[in-house]
């Protein structure tokens, strides 16, 4: 199996889809896991821990600077994820996962629907950035995609993630973009707005 450590819960209801949760930069794989129990209680939950350290801090890529990205490695990796998740899911048993990403967790997450849009069957970023400056020509038929932006964000400026709702919308994806009256921290807002949404989608 592609070498990740992670966590995996497997589903404890049947009718909830698994889960692949994204941690952002000084995250593990334990962070998102509350999280992904409050978004979608019952869905298996699987959680790697991005393999690239910054100064110790893990990440899913790497960064030249702040909102910067060394978009080689964003490829490299994001196929690497890709197929960590095809053996994950063989290993486990479980369905293609929509993605919950935050921040550099988004930020893989989007690369991954742009770069093998086979890989998830949706996701949900909060707070992400477009990944990649020449992105593929991507076909993501119609798969559910949730974008939660901060509106007072220093990291990701309102211009950013409105081309990359652009970017997916032409790409075929079933965009809902909300812009929340918060910073790049996540809110209770994320935590409800995700959860509505991840029930519509399941
Ligand atoms: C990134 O590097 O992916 C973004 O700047 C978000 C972050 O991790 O701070």
């Amino acid at each position: 199996m592609t070498d990740f450590i992670h966590r995996f819960e497997p589903a404890t209801s049947a009718g909830s889809p698994p889960l692949l949760l994204l941690h952002g930069t000084g995250g593990d794989e334990n962070d998102l896991l509350g999280l992904g129990k409050m978004i979608s209680p019952g869905s298996a939950l699987l959680s790697p821990r991005g393999r690239v350290l910054e100064h110790g801090m893990p990440r899913f890529f790497r960064r030249l600077a702040e909102g910067v990205f060394d978009e080689d490695d964003v490829r490299r990796r994001a196929l690497e994820l890709g197929d960590f998740v095809s053996d994950a899911r063989k290993q486990y048993g479980i369905a293609a996962p929509v993605a919950v990403g935050f921040s550099n967790g988004a930020n893989i997450a989007a690369a991954l629907l742009l770069l093998r849009p086979d890989v998830l069957a949706g996701a949900a970023l909060l707070r992400a950035m477009v990944p990649l400056s020449d992105p593929p020509k991507a076909e993501l038929g119609g798969k559910p995609v949730l974008l939660l932006s901060g509106q007072a964000d220093p990291i990701v400026p309102a211009s950013n993630s409105a081309r990359l709702a652009a970017l997916l919308s032409q790409a075929a994806a079933s965009v809902t973009h909300k812009v929340l009256p918060v910073g790049h921290q996540l809110s209770q807002a994320d935590v409800t707005l995700a959860r509505g949404w991840i029930g519509n989608v399941a």
